[in-house]
């Protein structure tokens, strides 16, 4: 897709369909109205008198311009109410005129640059970053494997954000150009997410992040099973011993800055499922997107990378299928991970907790400022948080909170639930160092409270993303399917992010 500043009025606007942006409350709404019919002679519909468009949240009013200016529609976008307005309506009003202008066949779609009304703060920049963000991952479709009716629904091929003012222009570009690199980063995440696990397994999952590192100037080093088995991953080969396909370590690096790094930890289950412990077959096919984690990972540094962000990122991804065989790991076997702790394996579909335990012991090496993992670790999750919220545990409430703020600006937002130390005997075994499932109850935190007995003396959080990364409906800017879930969260958090003293 085609991302543009564009330095233009309404009127002289060149596209297919322009957008323009109103707020709900009254007088402000006929103020803009009569300020849009005045500067371009557009007629606009009877249903601004008749009252049938207000302005609400992501309403839409369409009008044909009859040749007034010089784009053939109008699309006349509500915010709601000034005192409610943040960049995230500004994602959902982009996203709802982005799918009518593809209903309606436009190629090109222009937003004007809104005046923004007092109170709201936020600069250009992060406005234009918010509008071509709604718009852009509105439209993604994953169709690559239809044959037919593909483009019946139109395409929108190129987004533009304007302004008669040069500074604003400036700001503006500033804006898309992140938003573009961020975009393309989501949607290779959730490409990676929705390819089937005959397409992605874990050398190819290995191939797509080597791609990146060289196409955006990081590095990306490929273990295979037999370095993998003599540094000692025992989590990583138990779980791939049902696989005839090899598991692969990514390490990935881009050295922003020479600080101590932050490391990023990305499940990386190419099909889960559930090995000898086998799920049931009624939706088991959503576990093509069981390497969520490791997507947002290689999306998050390859954005960090093309945004030169002055940061040290490291990202480490254990990766295998899950599969039942006649070689495959049993309930009851012993698992010796990186670093010598054992584990039992009660239930062979408590896998992503086992590889996770050999990176993120494996992260202590790099001495690391913070490591976050992510992972579509727990139904649990699910169903404590649905699909609006990931769950974060961790050791650091200052790490927790700076996540907890990008969340909020991002959109991608977090919610803590605790780690305390009572929830830990449900996963006391008695064979081995720890057991890899905890009974019932509170099944999102024993897996985290299993994870934190792996992790070095680091600041650390675990990003429980199974509700958040695989959409069963779609949501206003992402259709059902993998979400690209951490690639914006993370790239608002590092924008931020200063060294901290470690503990
Ligand atoms: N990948 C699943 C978790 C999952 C479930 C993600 C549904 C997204 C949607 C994970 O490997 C798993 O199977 N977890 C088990 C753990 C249980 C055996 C303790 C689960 O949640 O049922
Ligand atoms: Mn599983
Ligand atoms: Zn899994």
């Amino acid at each position: 897709m085609k991302i543009t500043a564009e330095r233009s009025t309404l009127r002289q606007t060149k596209t297919d369909a322009v957008a323009v942006f109103v707020l709900e409350d009254r007088k402000l709404f006929q103020q803009q109205i009569a300020n849009l019919r005045k500067t371009t002679k557009i007629r606009v519909d009877q249903a601004v008198d008749l009252e049938e468009f207000k302005g609400k949240d992501s309403e839409i009013l369409f009008v044909h311009t009859e040749k007034k200016i010089s784009a053939p529609r109008l699309l006349i976008v509500g915010l709601g109410e000034a005192k409610n307005l943040t960049l995230e309506k500004f994602r959902r009003g982009a996203a709802s005129a982005a799918k009518r202008a593809r209903s309606l066949k436009a190629k090109h779609l222009a937003f004007q640059l809104p005046d923004m009304p007092n109170g709201f703060s936020e600069p250009a920049e992060d406005v234009s970053q918010a509008i071509v963000e709604g718009a852009v991952l509105s439209l993604y479709k994953f169709d690559k494997y239809l044959t037919e009716k593909k483009d019946k629904e139109g395409k929108v091929a190129a987004i533009a954000v304007f302004d008669p003012n040069e500074t604003n222009v400036k700001r503006i570009k500033k804006g898309t150009n992140a938003a573009r690199i961020i975009c393309e980063a989501a949607y290779l995440a959730r490409d990676l997410e929705n390819a089937p696990g005959n397409e992605i397994y874990p050398e190819t999952l290995a191939a797509a992040a080597k791609k990146s590192a060289e196409q955006y100037g990081f590095t990306a080093t490929v273990w295979n099973k037999k370095k993998i088995e003599e540094e000692g991953f025992g989590g990583l080969v138990g779980v791939n011993a049902g696989s005839v396909r090899p598991p692969v370590f990514v390490i990935l690096e881009y050295k922003g800055s020479d600080a101590a790094p932050v490391v990023l930890v990305g499940k990386g289950i190419t099909f889960d499922t559930g090995g000898i412990s086998i799920k049931p077959s009624a939706n088991m096919a959503e576990m093509k997107m069981d390497m969520s984690g490791a997507a947002a990972v290689i999306g998050t540094v390859e954005a960090a990378a093309r945004l030169r962000l002055p940061v040290h990122l490291v990202g480490l991804i254990p990766s295998t299928e899950n599969m039942p065989s006649g070689s495959a790991t049993r309930p009851g076997d012993i698992i010796k991970h990186y670093g010598g702790k054992t584990s039992e394996v009660d239930n062979t579909d408590a896998e992503g907790r086992l590889v996770l335990a050999d990176a993120l012991a494996y992260a202590a090496k790099y001495k690391p400022a913070a490591v976050i993992d992510l992972a579509t670790l727990t139904g649990a999750c699910v169903v404590a948080l649905g699909h609006h919220a990931t769950g974060m545990m961790g050791n650091d409430s200052r790490l927790m909170d700076e996540l907890k703020t990008a969340g909020e600006r991002s959109y991608e937002r977090v919610w803590e639930l605790p780690l305390f130390e009572e929830y830990e005997k449900q996963i006391k075994s008695d064979v081995a160092d720890v057991k890899n499932v905890g009974g019932r109850w509170a099944g999102a935190i024993t897996a985290a409270l299993f994870l934190k007995k792996f992790i070095g003396n680091y600041k650390w959080v675990h990003l429980d993303i199974a509700g958040t990364a695989i959409l069963e409906e779609d949501l206003p800017y992402a259709p059902k399917g993998g979400s690209g879930v951490g690639v914006r969260l993370l790239i608002e958090f590092l924008k931020k992010w200063k060294v901290q003293p470690t503990i």
